[in-house]
């Protein structure tokens, strides 16, 4: 699915800046001090020659389609408002339909007719797969993807009094879609320097954020490293990948506490970061709101 390419010079750049220098296979291995090694490495085949990559083309927004991974919730609401309010055309799936036309109650009425939804489960391959088809019908294409899939919130308990299905039930939500959905989607963008990939993840990778909230670190872990592994993997993706890491919680204007973030106003910095499609390969983090107006100028 993934041809080999060359690297260009950004792209080398790119992988010195994310860290890739070392190599593929990280940590080196002193000499002698493994005689008889268990794993054989194999040298990857020489990559093919790029024939075609697109130039950088200016697109107007309602060129544009913006499939938003989880654009029915909390996150996803104030994204998707955002881009439809700024000209782009949005494609979104839930797998409840009933979030569908609260989402477009939520849009601005005049922006409601370049809202395309799609009922799908992209939990799994095949469903994603489904969903994409789908997608494809209703808009006839996809430009840029913005994945903000997950929960708002999860503090089942400490890990003693959990169980396998809780959580598998976390990795699930936070981690195997999207996983499974990059997979299905970042093929449609991933040669087009004009495309964009955008992750939103949050800080509770980073540390437990309070008692009985394990489950939640380990699954928003998974994703943070989970877009580390793409942005060293894919040093050469033509696309403009990027993260928004959100470190603090996130709320709708109504219910609104101390440090949180508006969700529209989240939504305004991830529409203004896939509509300037400046930059590539970087986290960008929003520790309180004030980095958010930082980020919007
Ligand atoms: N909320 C916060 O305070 C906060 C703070 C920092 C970072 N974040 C980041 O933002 C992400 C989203 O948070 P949120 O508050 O927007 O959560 P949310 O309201 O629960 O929304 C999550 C979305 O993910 C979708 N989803 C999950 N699995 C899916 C699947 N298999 N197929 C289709 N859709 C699927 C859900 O779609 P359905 O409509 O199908 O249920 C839902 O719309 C978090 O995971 C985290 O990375 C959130």
């Amino acid at each position: 699915m993934f041809a080999k390419r060359t690297f260009s010079a950004e792209s080398v750049r790119r992988r010195a800046r994310v860290g890739g220098g070392a190599g593929r296979g990280g940590a080196r291995v002193a000499e002698g001090a493994c005689p008889r090694p268990r794993l054989k490495l194999r040298a990857r085949a020489a990559p093919a020659p790029l024939t075609h990559l697109p130039e950088l083309v200016h697109m107007a927004n309602s060129e544009r389609v913006v499939l938003a991974l989880g654009g029915g919730g909390l996150v996803g609401r104030g994204v998707v408002k955002a881009l439809l309010d700024r000209g782009f055309r949005v494609a979104v799936i839930s797998r409840d339909a009933s979030r569908l036309e609260q989402l477009k109650a939520f849009v601005s009425p005049s922006t409601r007719d370049n809202l395309i939804t799609v009922v799908g489960d992209i939990g799994s391959e095949e469903g994603a797969e489904e969903a994409k088809k789908a997608v494809l019908k209703a808009a006839g294409k996809v430009t840029d993807v913005v994945s903000s899939l997950g929960f708002s919130w999860w503090q089942g308990g400490p890990p003693h009094t959990q169980n396998l299905k809780e959580l598998l039930w976390v990795l699930e939500a936070l981690l195997l879609s999207t996983f499974v959905s990059w997979k299905a989607f970042f093929p449609l963008v991933r040669d087009d320097p004009n495309c964009t990939y955008t992750f939103i993840t949050g800080g509770a990778g980073d540390k437990v954020l309070m008692p009985g909230t394990g489950f939640l670190t380990v699954g928003a872990a998974g994703a943070l490293a989970f877009c580390q592994v793409l942005r060293e993997e894919y040093p050469e993706a033509p696309c403009k990948l990027n993260q928004l890491k959100v470190n603090t919680g996130v709320a709708p204007p109504e219910r609104m506490a101390p440090g949180y973030l508006n969700h529209l106003e989240l939504g305004e910095a991830v529409a203004a970061l896939v509509e300037r499609k400046t930059d590539s390969h970087k986290v960008f983090c929003i520790d309180t709101p004030a980095d958010l107006k930082t980020f919007l100028q």
